[in-house]
């Protein structure tokens, strides 16, 4: 054999090498059981790289594919054994790719399988509902309670000015309530509303005498917050405007109001009491829900819960927006709606009501 010659052969055994080299890390998927560590996606990927490998190896660019052109060059005495190592070696290979190929692709299809399986008895997963907020909830109990007595539901701008917060409303220019410190103003001087009170103004313009509305909404004021107050809260304003309106008109309204959202059983009390924008004034009080006017802690001994401010349209206000009040004459009242809520609901705080904890929360729905 000629040193020419023997270098075919030795080729041969190069070319089983390197394949070899490169195959050992996937000499481990030939049996059951595989490998632990198996998972559908490296198994994926190993099946991917084993593919690459034999377009690597047996491809028509492959080592073995030189191999396999030589067997006509080589010489005649040599060549059928030549060839004959050379089938065997593209056998090998072949038969080694397809012996981890095989249980890894058995592997796959199981565990595609066993993904898309479906459990048809599982109970099926609700979605988790929303629910309105406890303030929204009250809100709305009470609008349905006076859109059955005929009135209208209204809605006004969170930011005005100062003619709608306070000189329309009968405030002074001096009035403590205009000093920054108790009202939040924008750079170029517009006021974020500090009551709901400002709605009457707006629905006296919009529309004429006789009118009956409500007006729910946020209002702003700069208070630190604790257990009854916030700096942003929700009224809700009434106005009534008719001929030979009185008194009594207002105390019935409210005490029918109260009546409906809280129980029979409810009292009310008027007490004298002063807003520029009413005269006279009056505050409203109904006896405690928890202890039915007997005192307990939750309205500090007194019996009487306090629910806002009322009273008769001051003249000022209705030739504010030119309505005679020879002519014309109406009640009006303003009640914080999140202390409706947290008597309607026994709650403590009303803190709670803005701090978005769910488990508080999901108790209202
Ligand atoms: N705006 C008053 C407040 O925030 C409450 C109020 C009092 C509203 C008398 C009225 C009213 O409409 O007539 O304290």
């Amino acid at each position: 054999m000629s040193a020419e010659e023997g270098d075919h052969f030795k080729q041969v055994d190069a070319v089983r090498e390197a394949f070899e080299r490169e195959f050992e890390r996937f000499v481990r998927f030939r049996g059951i059981p595989l490998p632990e560590d198996l998972t559908l996606g490296n198994a994926e990927g190993f099946l991917r790289e084993l593919n690459e490998l034999r377009t690597r190896r047996t491809g028509r660019k492959s080592d073995l594919a030189n191999l396999k052109k030589m067997i006509g060059r080589v010489s005649a005495d040599e060549r059928a054994e030549f060839g004959q190592r050379v089938q065997q070696l593209e056998a090998n290979i072949t038969q080694s790719i397809n012996n981890s190929e095989v249980p890894l692709m058995s592997f796959v299809g199981l565990a595609q399988m066993e993904r898309e399986r479906l459990d048809v008895t599982l109970p099926g997963r609700r979605p988790r509902r929303g629910h309105l907020h406890p303030i929204t909830i009250v809100q709305q109990r009470i609008e349905d309670i006076f859109v059955s007595m005929g009135y209208t539901v209204e809605d006004g701008p969170e930011i005005e000015t100062d003619f709608y917060n306070f000189t329309a409303l009968n405030i002074p220019p001096n009035h403590p309530a205009r000093s920054s410190q108790d009202t939040f103003y924008t750079e170029d001087g517009f006021a974020l509303r500090s009551q709901t009170s400002t709605v009457q103004i707006h629905a006296m313009q919009r529309r004429r005498p006789p009118l009956r509305v409500i007006a729910p909404g946020r209002v702003f004021r700069r208070d630190t917050p604790d257990a009854t107050h916030n700096p942003m809260f929700f009224q809700v304003e009434g106005l009534l405007v008719d001929r030979r309106i009185t008194l009594a008109h207002l105390r019935g309204t409210i005490t029918e109001f109260l009546r409906q959202l809280i129980g029979a059983e409810t009292r009310t009390r008027f007490r004298p009491s002063y807003f520029p924008f009413t005269e006279p004034s009056a505050e409203f009080d109904f006896s405690c829900f928890k202890c039915g006017g007997g005192g307990c802690r939750l309205c500090k001994g007194s019996g009487w819960i306090e629910l806002g401010g009322s009273g008769m349209i001051h003249p000022n206000v209705l030739r504010a927006v030119n309505i005679d009040p020879d002519e014309f004459s109406g009640f009006a009242f303003g009640f914080g709606i999140d202390r409706m809520c947290a008597l309607v609901y026994g709650l403590d705080d009303i803190r709670l009501l803005f701090e978005n904890d769910v488990r508080f929360l999901e108790q209202f729905n």
